[in-house]
Parts: structure tokens; sequence; C-alpha cells
């Protein structure tokens, strides 16, 4: 299964959910890869890759290796630095798109690495406001779904606690949703919501999955070991609300059905 973790903009907790749940799938004794395709890079960067990141190495035509995997529990999470060069990564796609041996260099490296690294569950943490059409997206998806054709792919919508930022992500969920061709939106998540403020929320929230037709809602509080961590992957603090997600992965949900988790 694949979860793809999206966001209406930068510092709502994207890249802080999907190491989250990474984390909690392997502790649980999956073979989990982690897909870093965010531009700052920062779970290659926790989980000790020093590489200049797939994407960049291959418009420079230098080696690397962009992966390493450590051991979460009775499973383990492979990290895979794609991007991590800031704002430049647009031009570099860019130019892998425009030159074929250029793409058919990172389609060959990029199916290399997948097929050395089995797992059960593929997380992807993605740049603010990702459509389907956008170039990152066709790059990785040319090799992805040739090599899993039959995968099953779920969302997940990050936003902050404000109600300005909910209703921005409602929006860009709706809009992504009616582009996305494949797949299906599993969740939201409120992030950093302070004290006192989850009744309030959860009403906001339920309105939201209402709007996006979605049926989880996550409301996940402001958690001081989280902000601006610094240490090790395996170290990372985890937000307790997050571990009923995965067997919420694996349930169907009737049409209408609306679960949220606080
Ligand atoms: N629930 C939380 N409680 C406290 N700090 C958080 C929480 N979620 C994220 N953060 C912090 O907010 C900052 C931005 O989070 P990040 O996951 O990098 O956002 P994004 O990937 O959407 O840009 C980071 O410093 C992170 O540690
Ligand atoms: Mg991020």
């Amino acid at each position: 299964m694949r979860i793809s973790i999206h966001g209406a903009k930068g510092g709502v907790g994207k890249t802080t959910i999907s190491i989250t749940l990474a984390l909690i799938l392997a502790e649980r004794g999956g073979k989990v890869v982690l897909l870093d395709r965010d531009n700052i890079g920062f779970a290659s960067r926790i989980s000790g890759i020093e590489d200049k990141g797939l994407v960049k190495s291959i418009v420079e035509k230098s080696e690397s290796d962009p992966t390493l995997t450590v051991k979460v529990g009775k499973g383990r999470v492979t990290v895979i630095k794609m991007l991590g060069d800031g704002p430049r990564y647009e031009q570099y796609i860019q130019e892998i798109l425009r030159d074929d041996s250029l793409k058919r260099a990172f389609n060959l490296k990029y199916s290399q690495i997948l097929r050395s690294t089995e797992f059960d569950y593929f997380v992807v943490d993605n740049p603010s406001m990702l459509q389907f059409q956008d170039s990152i997206v066709k790059l990785d998806l040319d090799v992805f779904l040739s090599l899993y054709p039959n995968v099953e792919i779920k969302r997940v919508y990050v936003s902050d606690s404000s109600t300005l930022s909910i209703w921005q992500t409602v929006k860009y969920a709706k809009l992504a949703e009616e582009g996305f061709r494949i797949g299906s939106a599993l969740g939201l998540v409120v992030n950093m919501v302070p004290p006192m403020m989850e009744e309030a929320k959860e009403r906001e929230v339920r309105e939201a999955l209402e709007k996006i037709d979605i049926p989880v809602g996550v409301i996940t509080p402001f958690y001081d070991p989280l902000f601006q961590y610094n240490g090790e992957l395996t170290e990372f603090p985890i937000l307790p609300q997050l571990r009923s997600v995965p067997n919420l992965l694996e349930r169907k949900f009737r049409k209408d059905e609306r679960i949220i988790i606080r």
C-alpha cells in the first residue's frame, strides 16, 4: 500500500506525520519505505542520509546512494531521498524530463532502488500544494506504477489548526482529488491543536470531512518534544493519536461514514 501525505502549505506537519506513520507501521513489523520528496529533506537528514538526493545526482551524472535503512521495532524503515536541494528541484526535474538519456538514467536508478527494497507500506512525504499533473509526480509514478501497477494508494491531508488553514486545506484537497486519477483520500489530520481547543476543532474537522467527502479525521495536539526536533529518526517523538491509523488503512468504510480520533 502507498500512503501519500499532502498539504496546502509548509510548516503544517506533513513531514512530521509522514515520519510518524512510517515509524508506527514499522514498529508493528512492517517493511516501510519513506519516500522523501520534501525539498528540504528533513526525513533524510535525521535518518542519516548525506547524499545530495536522487534527482540532483542524475542531473549531475554523479554516483549516488540516496537510501538508508533503519531497523525500527519488529520492522524497518528505508528512507529514499528524492530531492533535498531547496526550490531548485523543479529545474532539475525539467532537465530530466527534457533529456531522454537523463530520463533513462533516472528510471534505471529509481527502479533499481525500488526493486532492491521490498515493502509493505510506501509512505510519501510531499512538497506543499502537490497536484497530479506536477512533474515530480510523473517522474516517480512512471517507474513506480510500472513495477507495482496494482498497488493501493491512499492520501492523507494535513493542516495546522487555524480555521483559515483548515479551509485552505479543504479547498486544496477538493481540487487535488479531482485531478488524482488513481487512489483515494482516506483522511485529514488537523495538527498542532492547542490545549482546550479539541472540542471546537472537532466540529470544524467534521465539516471538513463532509466537504472533501473522506472518512477519517485525526486531531493531533501541539506536542513540545516534536517542536524543532533534531534528534535521530529512531527517537522521533510519536503522536499517540496516529497509532490507530494502521488499522484504518485496512478498513472499508460505508458511504458517508466518518470517524474522528483525538
Ligand atoms: N504536533 C506538533 N507539535 C509540535 N511541533 C510540531 C508538530 N507537528 C509539527 N511540528 C513542528 O513544526 C515544524 C514544521 O513541521 P513539518 O512536519 O516540517 O511541516 P511541513 O512538512 O508541512 O513543512 C517542525 O519544526 C515540526 O517539528
Ligand atoms: Mg515537509
